[in-house]
């Protein structure tokens, strides 16, 4: 399957349904607090998903091969789970971060985001690692244009983790995405510069680094998706979905809560 270039209509709609998954993003926010469970988060994001924007949550009996159907609205990914955490009985306490990662479909089309959360105080290695890894997502982005390469953005990525002391997840990556949740190309989060398929104007695709504070390795729940980090270290990921656009790129899951991109962001070779 080749990659699907965007028509100027298709990039019409991924701009909704982007700016939709943000703003569920915007709407969950201020339920983050110690106290709430996962689940409450999931009821809350599904009801102003399907109540309030009129979107279809994508997570929801996804299904693709050799995966169970997914039985929540929503991923949160509590500490050291890496992604795909399952929404349930878990009490989010004082010092926890965490992600939540939104995907709506709009009008046929998906639009996919993430942040990380932190409950209360943190301690200050989880917060260096959420900003650490926010800065990776940044530093892929500021790769996008036409002619740049995937291993561009790899390479942009691992470059700033592990300069930091940290390590890049191998097992997941970034994908392109419209009518389908996921789409070629696979999005790496590590590579070589130069290397890789050439992006192209009207691609669109996320980036969506998952940092480990620890060692890179990761494994699999017995609930068939949640994924964690072997050594139990903590894991942090942002998450974008960008297009590349004549000129550069175009962020299309931002909106009026998304934080800013950093002032700074390293100089990469
Ligand atoms: N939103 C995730 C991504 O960024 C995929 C979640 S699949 C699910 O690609 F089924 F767990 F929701
Ligand atoms: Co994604
Ligand atoms: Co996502």
């Amino acid at each position: 399957m080749p990659i699907i270039i965007k028509t100027a209509q298709e990039i019409e709609a991924m701009r909704l349904a982007c700016r939709l998954a943000a703003e569920v993003l915007d709407h969950v926010a201020p339920f983050v607090r110690a106290g709430v469970t996962t689940g409450e988060l999931d009821r809350v994001c599904h009801d102003y998903m399907v109540g309030v924007q009129g979107t279809v949550p994508a997570p929801l009996n996804y299904a693709p091969p050799g995966y169970r159907p997914y039985p929540r609205s929503i991923c949160t990914s509590v500490n050291h789970q890496v992604c795909h955490g399952i929404p349930g009985e878990r009490v989010l306490k004082n010092g926890d971060i965490l992600n939540i990662d939104i995907t709506v479909i709009k009008d046929g089309f998906h639009g996919d985001t993430s942040r990380m959360f932190m409950v209360g105080e943190p301690s200050v290695a989880a917060r260096r690692l959420c900003q650490v890894t926010f800065e990776c997502m940044w530093a892929g982005i500021d790769q996008v244009r036409p002619g740049a390469t995937l291993g561009d953005i790899g390479h942009s990525v691992q470059r700033h983790a592990e300069a930091s002391g940290f390590s890049v997840v191998r097992e997941f990556c970034g994908h392109g995405i419209g009518r389908s949740f996921h789409e070629e190309p696979q999005v790496l989060h590590y590579g070589r510069p130069g290397t890789g398929e050439r992006l192209e104007p009207g691609m669109i695709f996320t980036v969506e680094p998952m940092i480990n504070a620890g060692r890179r390795e990761v494994r699999e729940l017995g609930d068939g998706w949640t994924i964690v980090t072997r050594d139990h270290s903590l894991s942090a990921q942002w998450e974008h979905t960008v297009l590349v656009t004549a000129s550069g790129h175009e962020v299309l899951s931002m909106s009026a809560g998304a934080p800013a991109r950093p002032e700074q962001l390293p100089a990469v070779a």
